[in-house]
């Protein structure tokens, strides 16, 4: 199994150029199942995850082609597609889920894996499964499968989501675009990934208007246009970056972003005191002599993200002071507690709350990955110590993270795939 080797302590210095949005990417290729049309989708992450949803369109018969050199996917859907999305795909990545809305929209039925639970929480779907039924939907769960069919099709109706959910509001939101008649979403999540998606399928010929910021009206179509689509970049990997450059001393330009989308961030950077100048599509980091323990909670958007909440307490770490952190949105998502522990961090836990002691020396040490952001966190802290770091199990990182290696070595890190 693949390993990193990081030998920190070392400024990081030069630019970064941040990849598009993994989480954007995915339920913009989950709604191309709508559509027959061709479909060009540019500005691709080449991660895992990306692969896994090409391999499952592919799976169930769209005819699907990643260029990884141009970072392009283009789409063909010129036949029926199949409607079951099986159990080995969707284990992998939970974004399968995505497959279901649009497969019941457009054939009437489908056939999903559930994707159970992971290391992060429990993740159920059934504020997705609840809204498919409110738009006439028979839903039922056998054999590890949701099962759903709808008579004619999906109806247009009043939705309003119990709790803020990112794939429930991406799910419902391209089934709605082919169900009969007017959906009004409310209570929606309106992440940047979630823009990104709503550009997407408006290029795409779906009539949808935003109405303030957790409410979306849909208005069903039936024809859909060919699209091009460049995707969104990517606010964690951006963040990750801008906390790189802070932890090493380091002076980072981190390029090809939108600052204004991850202004919480910056924000809160801010009052640490990394400085952070902002230009039109990029960030100037450096870091002064000393950095500021403060306190956050993670947020759905435009809050504080859940995303990076792993990579900031690794900063915090090295702060003045005592900082906490109130994890909101999962229930078991300090995984990479227990790790950081292991490399010296004083940090208590108690339940969702997180108390982080400041001005902590790290050492090295061999480290397990968990989840995709706690492998990046271990990255960080391997990246803020002067001897050797080992992390296993590095598949975590590369389902998110295209290029980590080569990104932070172009900048003076030391860090080595070991195969
Ligand atoms: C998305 O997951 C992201 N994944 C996650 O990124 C991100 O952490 C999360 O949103 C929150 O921002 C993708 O975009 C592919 P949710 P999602 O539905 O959609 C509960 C990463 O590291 N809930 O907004 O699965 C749920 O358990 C990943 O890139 C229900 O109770 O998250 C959680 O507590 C990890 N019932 C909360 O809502 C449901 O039916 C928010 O989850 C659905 C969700």
């Amino acid at each position: 199994m693949e390993k990193l080797e990081i030998i920190g302590k070392k400024k990081l210095s030069g630019v970064i150029s941040i990849s598009g949005s993994k989480n954007a990417t995915l339920p913009i290729l989950a709604a191309t199942i709508l559509t027959e049309k061709k479909v060009k989708i540019k500005n691709v992450p080449i991660v895992r995850d990306v692969e896994t949803m090409v391999s499952l369109l592919n799976t169930i018969g769209s005819s699907v082609k990643l260029n990884k050199k141009k970072k392009i996917i283009e789409i063909i859907n010129n036949k029926n597609l199949k409607t079951l999305a099986p159990y080995n795909l969707v284990k992998t990545m939970r974004a399968g889920i995505l497959v279901l809305g649009p497969l019941l929209a457009k054939y009437g039925s489908a056939k999903v894996s559930l994707p159970g639970g992971c290391s992060i929480g429990s993740r159920p779907v059934d504020i997705h499964l609840s809204a498919l039924k409110k738009m006439g939907a028979n839903v039922k769960v056998k054999n590890g499968y949701i099962i759903a069919s709808t008579k004619k099709s999906l109806r247009g109706c009043l939705i309003k989501f119990p709790k803020i959910s990112v794939g429930a509001t991406q799910n419902i939101l391209i089934a709605s675009c082919f169900a009969k008649g007017k959906t009004k979403l409310r209570n929606c999540a309106s992440e940047p990934e979630i823009q990104d998606l709503i550009i997407f399928l408006k290029k795409l010929g779906c009539k949808i208007n935003k109405i303030g910021e957790r409410s979306i009206d849909v208005e069903g179509v039936k024809n859909l246009k060919p699209t091009i689509h460049s995707v969104i970049f990517d606010r964690i990997e951006a963040g990750t970056y801008i906390i790189a450059a802070a932890l090493t001393n380091g002076r980072l330009k981190i390029k090809n972003i939108d600052p204004k989308i991850i202004s919480t961030e910056i924000n809160m950077l801010n009052k640490m005191k990394v400085q952070i100048v902002k230009k039109k599509n990029y960030v100037i980091v450096s870091r002064p002599k000393k950095i500021c323990g403060i306190n956050i909670e993670t947020r759905p958007y435009p809050g504080f993200p859940t995303d990076l909440q792993a990579q900031i307490m690794v900063l915090m770490t090295k702060a003045e002071g005592i900082s906490t952190i109130k994890e909101n949105i999962f229930e078991n998502r300090f995984m990479h507690v227990s790790e950081l522990r292991r490399m010296g961090a004083n940090i208590e836990i108690e339940g969702n709350r997180a108390k982080i002691y400041g001005k902590n020396q790290l050492y090295g040490a061999e480290l397990m990955a968990t989840d995709l952001r706690a492998s990046v966190s271990l990255v960080l802290a391997g990246l803020a110590t002067e001897e050797k770091t080992i992390i296993n199990r590095i598949y975590h990182l590369d389902r998110g993270y295209e290029q980590i290696e080569k990104k932070l070595s172009s900048c003076g890190a030391y860090i080595k795939r070991l195969k």
